[in-house]
């Protein structure tokens, strides 16, 4: 991390917002943010309270904030429906004819929807689901790839007060078995097959075999995609087609408090089992409005389009909510970046002019290593403003992004957050803040950021440490579901305000640089696993004693996995179990989580007392021989041994 801090801040050029994209933007210059900064930050709840006049409310709230030990209730006493504000709201303005959503599919025969057809078939699907017993509080699991359905059934959920939780379409049996675990779900959404990369993922055998151990589930929902065979239960499963058929495409919308459960994400920390994030209604609906507002600096005539995928929060905030919040027009593609060919982003960009786009580095890198002859085969010039998440963007891949796709005209949003902050915490306002590459730069309003050292106290400038939030917003997460104790352990134990799990510095400017994980969080291509999942994993098969997973660099998906096993005697070490143990990880966690290496160790670098010193895998899977404290090793040949038969 230290060569890349180093790297970054070579890159020493600062990027002015064009004069006429700032004259046209919600915040102009850096005086009007700053101003308007300071004033969110002297009194937040003034400054939400304001802003959450914005949103159509059933009934007005009695409090703004309540703290009750670590845990933040947000406009307490008010009623409202987040379905509700996301359509009805926008067709009683006018927005009626205007096209919200317009689906892309892998095979590329559009589908568009307006505001007013949207919202009949969230009606007409709330309406379905409530005869299958779904209601207020409910929790529905939704396991579908990205096609309008997902959307749809995310938005009728939140009609009905239904509690949605969306498990990523790539990952396993056994991680969706996991969640609808936790969940304790009785309803499932999913669909017969999904598309990608022209192949046929056959999701509804996952989901079959998932709920074979989830007795909690008593209907399945299942969107005809692919045509492929499946099996249908009888009085379990039925057809989403069948089901809205003869649907009325009204259906009232749920009064809804503001502290009710909007929705659970599951999502990887330190531990084995990945934590349920719950957000609720109001607070998060109003966090992902002025988020996307400001940072993409929406306008009314915008085509914006987030290559996301909606199994993760920047689906959920960025391509749903924030979006149909602001009345805008949001694409969402189906599938798979490369297809056909490495052109299919910018194919998409020409084909509907779109505007605005937001991507993650993984993507960029990847795309870049193409080469400028797919960018340069679109017309690319309707787009004004590009945006990133996910992971650090190395100088190189921002300077690719701004010149070859943004044509030096277009500003790029380095939008830094979390699936438990519920939107962006960190990030440029395009046309106010200058931006310097790799830096997400500045606090969004209401935001109190700062970087703790291990003691508590503040670092001084440039000096890297924990990166916490200070005071509360609207979007953050409400706790960890069925789990309140992890929720303040993880967030709130170390120093009593919100801990990122980030480690980040601030410049002399007061710009943020993001500098990785402190915990044991990966990002590969910007998916977030825990390493305890793939160790997991990696144990459950027959002939693994003993597994420790660490990142290591990668060109393209910024980290990958690197796998450190020791096996059951008895067991050859070869090639070939490797592919096996590889596999056996794609098929229990999700192919996104497969190592890239595999080492076979007889012994793993420990303490006295047994803990693995995962810091010293990292070293020796980065090849670097810079150990640090090592006086607590309980055997130091081990290193030594490691280290000569590290897997290059
Ligand atoms: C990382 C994704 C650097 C960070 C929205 C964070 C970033 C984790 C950035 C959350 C960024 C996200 N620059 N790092 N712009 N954005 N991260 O929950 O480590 O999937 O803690 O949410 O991604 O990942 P999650």
């Amino acid at each position: 991390m230290e060569d890349y801090i180093k790297s970054i801040m070579k890159e020493a050029r600062v990027f002015y917002p064009p004069k006429s994209f700032s004259n046209k933007a919600h915040i102009k210059n850096i005086k009007e943010y700053e101003r308007l900064y300071k004033q969110s930050i002297k009194n937040p709840e003034k400054f939400w309270a304001e802003q959450a006049k914005q949103l159509e409310w059933f009934k007005k709230w009695d409090t703004v904030l309540r703290n009750e030990k670590n845990f933040f209730k947000w406009f307490e006493g008010g009623k409202l429906n987040v379905c509700y504000n996301c359509l009805d709201k926008n067709i009683k303005s006018g927005k009626k004819e205007k096209i919200a959503l317009i689906w892309e599919p892998e095979s590329g025969k559009g589908k568009t929807y307006t505001y007013g057809q949207l919202l009949k078939e969230v009606c007409k699907f709330a309406n379905a689901l409530k005869k299958k017993g779904v209601k207020k509080g409910k929790v529905v699991q939704i396991y579908l790839a990205m096609i309008p359905e997902l959307l749809i059934s995310m938005l009728a959920c939140a009609r009905l007060g239904a509690i949605h939780s969306v498990v990523f379409s790539g990952f396993s049996a056994d991680s969706l078995k996991d969640r609808i675990l936790d969940s304790k779900s009785e309803f499932l959404i999913t669909s017969d097959g999904s598309f990608r990369n022209g192949k046929v993922c056959p999701i509804k055998d996952n989901a079959d075999a998932a709920i074979k151990a989830c007795p909690s589930i008593k209907s399945i929902i299942v969107v005809k995609r692919t045509n492929n065979k499946i099996k249908m239960k009888k009085n379990r499963d039925y057809w989403f087609h069948e089901l809205i058929e003869n649907e009325k495409d009204f259906c009232k919308a749920e009064h809804m408090d503001s502290e009710d459960p909007l929705f659970i994400l599951y999502t990887s920390g330190s531990t084995g089992k990945p934590k349920g994030v719950l957000h609720t209604q109001a607070g998060y609906l109003l966090y992902a409005q002025q988020t996307f507002k400001y940072i993409f600096d929406i306008r009314d005539d915008d085509i914006y389009f987030c290559t996301a995928d909606i199994g993760w929060i920047t689906g959920h905030s960025y391509i749903v909510y924030g979006p149909l919040a602001n009345s805008a027009t949001t694409i969402m593609y189906e599938g798979a970046p490369m297809y056909p060919k490495p052109d299919r982003f910018w194919n998409i960009v020409d084909k509907y002019k779109v505007t605005i786009f937001y991507t993650a580095p993984t993507a960029i890198r990847a795309l870049a290593k193409e080469g400028d002859k797919w960018p340069n085969k679109s017309n690319l010039s309707s787009l004004r403003l590009l945006g990133t998440v996910g992971e650090p963007i190395n100088p190189e891949a921002w300077l690719w992004y701004y010149k070859v796709i943004g044509k030096e005209k277009c500003p790029i949003v380095d939008t830094w957050w979390q699936t438990e902050t519920g939107g962006i915490l960190i990030t440029p306002l395009p046309g106010a803040i200058p931006l310097k590459p790799g830096s997400a730069t500045k606090p969004f309003f209401g935001i109190v950021a700062d970087i703790f050292k291990e003691n508590g106290s503040k670092a001084k400038v440039n000096e890297g440490g924990y990166l916490v939030i200070k005071k509360p917003w609207p979007g953050m997460l409400r706790t960890v579901w069925n789990n309140p104790k992890k929720y303040k352990k993880t967030y709130f134990e170390k120093f009593n305000v919100y801990l990122t799990g980030d480690s980040a510095k601030i410049d002399e400017d007061g710009y943020f640089w993001i500098m990785g994980r402190l915990d044991d969080v990966i990002k590969v291509s910007g998916h977030r696993m825990g390493t305890a999942e793939i160790e997991s994993s990696l144990v459950s098969h027959k002939s693994v004693a003993e597994a420790a997973v660490v990142p290591f660099p990668h060109k393209i998906k910024g980290q990958a996995i690197y796998a450190f096993v020791i096996l059951k005697k008895g067991n050859q070490k070869s090639e070939s179990l490797k592919e096996e143990l590889k596999k056996h990880v794609g098929k229990t966690v999700g192919p996104i989580a497969k190592p890239d290496k595999i080492q076979f160790a007889d012994d793993l670098p420990k303490t006295r007392s047994g803990k693995i010193m995962r810091r010293m895998l990292k070293a020796i899977a980065e090849g670097s021989s810079e150990f640090g404290n090592v006086s607590t090793l309980a055997d130091p040949e081990v290193i030594k041994k490691l280290q000569e038969e590290r897997i290059l």
